[in-house]
C-alpha cells in the first residue's frame, strides 16, 4: 500500500530527484547499504541517490539549483499580483502609496512571508529615491499580510548564471550594496511600521531607519552563522552602537531571535504596541508628525546622518565584500539547500 502511494504522487519523483541530488552534493556518491525491500519510502530514496552514480559533486550541486529553480519560477511564486491602483503599477512586488504626506512602501508578497527577490531589491530601490524627491514629509516601510519581511528570498541563490557561482556572488553583492546605500543616503525620516516578525535583512535595514514601531506580535532574527553568512545592513556596526556588544554579538553570531519587547529594551525598537491597536495607534501618531514642518524633519535628519555618512558607506563596503565570499562558500550553498530540502520532506 505505502509503495503504491509513493508512486501514484507524480510530485515524489521530483522529491526523490531533490533528496538524491541533495545528497550527491553534499556526501559524493551513495555508500551506504541499501535498506531492505519491505523499506520502501528509504529504499526510493536510496535508489534514487544510487542512480546518480559518480556524478560529480559539482553537477550534481549545479543539477540541484537548476531543478529547485525551475520548480520555483514553474510555481510562479516570485512576483505578487498586479495591484490595481494606479500610484503603484510602476511595481511588481510593492505597493506604494502617498497619503497624508506620508508616502508607504509596502513589500507585496505575503504569500512568500515578503521575501525580498533580486526584482524586489530594485523595485525598493527605485521606490526609496523617488520618496526621497516627492513631497511627502515621511516615508514608511511596512510589509503585507501576517509577516514584516522573511529576509532574502534564499531563491535567489538558486539563479546560478553562466558565469557560475562566483558571478552570481558578485552580482548580488552590488545589488545589496546599491540596496543599502539607499537607506544610507535617504533623505528624510524613515519609519519602520513593522506589522510581524522580520528575519534577516529587513532586521538589519533597522538600524538605518529613523523610528521604528513593531506590533507586540513582531520578532527579530539574523540566523547569519546558520546559513553560513554573514552580518549586513550596516548592522556589524549599527547593532553594536545600539546595544552594546554583548546584545549584538548574540543576535549577529549566535542566531539569537528577539521579541518585540526585547528589542525594544535594547533600543532597536522605538515603541512596542499591542496587536489589536497597532495599526490605529501607530497611524494616528505618524499623521500628526507629518504635520511637523518638512524642512526642519528633513535637515535635522540629514544632520544627524552627516556625522556618520562615510563610515556607514565604509562599513556598508565591508560587508559587501565578506558576503561576496560567504556566497560561495560550501557553508552557505549547504545551509541553503537544507533549507529547500527540509520543504521537500518525502
Ligand atoms: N526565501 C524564500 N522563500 C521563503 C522565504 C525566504 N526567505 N521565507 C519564506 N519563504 C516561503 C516558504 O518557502 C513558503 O513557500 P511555500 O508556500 O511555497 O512552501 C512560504 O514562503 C511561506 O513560508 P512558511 O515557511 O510556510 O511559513 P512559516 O510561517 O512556517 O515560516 C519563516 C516562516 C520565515 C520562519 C520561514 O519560512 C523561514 O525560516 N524562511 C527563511 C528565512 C531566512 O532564513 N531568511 C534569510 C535570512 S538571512
Amino acid at each position: 500500500l505505502m509503495m503504491s502511494s509513493l508512486k501514484q504522487d507524480p510530485g515524489n519523483d521530483v522529491k526523490l530527484k531533490i533528496y538524491a541530488l541533495f545528497k550527491q552534493s553534499t556526501l559524493g556518491p551513495c555508500t551506504t547499504p541499501r535498506p531492505g525491500m519491505l523499506d520502501f519510502i528509504n529504499k526510493a530514496k536510496w535508489d534514487a541517490w544510487k542512480a546518480l552514480g559518480e556524478t560529480p559533486q559539482e553537477d550534481a550541486r549545479q543539477q540541484y539549483c537548476d531543478l529547485i529553480g525551475s520548480l520555483v519560477s514553474a510555481e510562479g511564486g516570485s512576483v505578487a499580483a498586479k495591484p490595481s491602483g494606479s500610484a503603484s503599477a510602476q511595481y511588481e512586488t510593492l505597493l506604494v502609496t502617498t497619503e497624508d504626506k506620508i508616502t508607504t512602501i509596502k513589500l507585496n508578497r505575503p504569500a512568500k512571508k515578503n521575501a525580498i527577490t533580486t526584482v524586489m531589491y530594485d523595485e525598493i530601490v527605485t521606490a526609496l529615491e523617488q520618496a526621497g524627491k516627492d513631497n511627502s514629509v515621511l516615508t514608511v516601510f511596512t510589509g503585507a499580510g501576517d509577516f514584516y519581511c522573511s529576509g532574502n528570498d534564499l531563491t535567489n541563490f538558486t539563479k546560478i548564471p553562466d558565469g557560475g557561482v562566483e558571478l552570481m556572488a558578485k552580482q548580488a553583492g552590488e545589488l545589496l550594496r546599491k540596496y543599502v546605500k539607499a537607506y544610507i543616503d535617504f533623505p528624510k525620516p524613515l519609519v519602520a511600521v513593522v506589522n510581524g516578525p522580520a528575519v534577516g535583512i529587513s532586521v538589519t535595514a533597522l538600524g538605518l531607519f529613523d523610528l521604528v514601531y513593531a506590533t507586540e506580535r513582531a520578532t527579530f532574527h539574523t540566523p547569519f552563522s546558520q546559513l553560513g553568512q554573514s552580518a549586513e545592513g550596516c548592522s556589524s556596526y549599527t547593532f553594536p552602537k545600539i546595544m552594546g556588544n554583548a546584545k549584538a554579538s548574540e543576535m549577529l553570531l549566535f542566531n539569537k531571535k528577539l521579541t518585540a519587547a526585547q528589542a525594544c529594551d535594547f533600543g532597536l525598537v522605538t515603541e512596542v504596541f499591542p496587536d489589536s491597536s497597532f495599526n490605529s495607534e501607530v497611524w494616528t501618531r505618524l499623521k500628526s508628525y507629518a504635520a511637523l514642518p518638512p524642512n526642519s524633519l528633513a535637515l535635522s535628519k540629514q544632520l544627524i546622518r552627516s556625522t556618520e555618512r562615510e563610515r556607514l558607506h565604509a562599513v556598508n563596503d565591508a560587508e559587501v565584500e565578506l558576503l561576496v565570499e560567504r556566497w560561495t562558500s560550501d557553508e552557505c550553498f549547504t545551509a541553503i539547500m537544507n533549507f529547500f530540502q527540509s520543504k521537500a520532506k518525502l
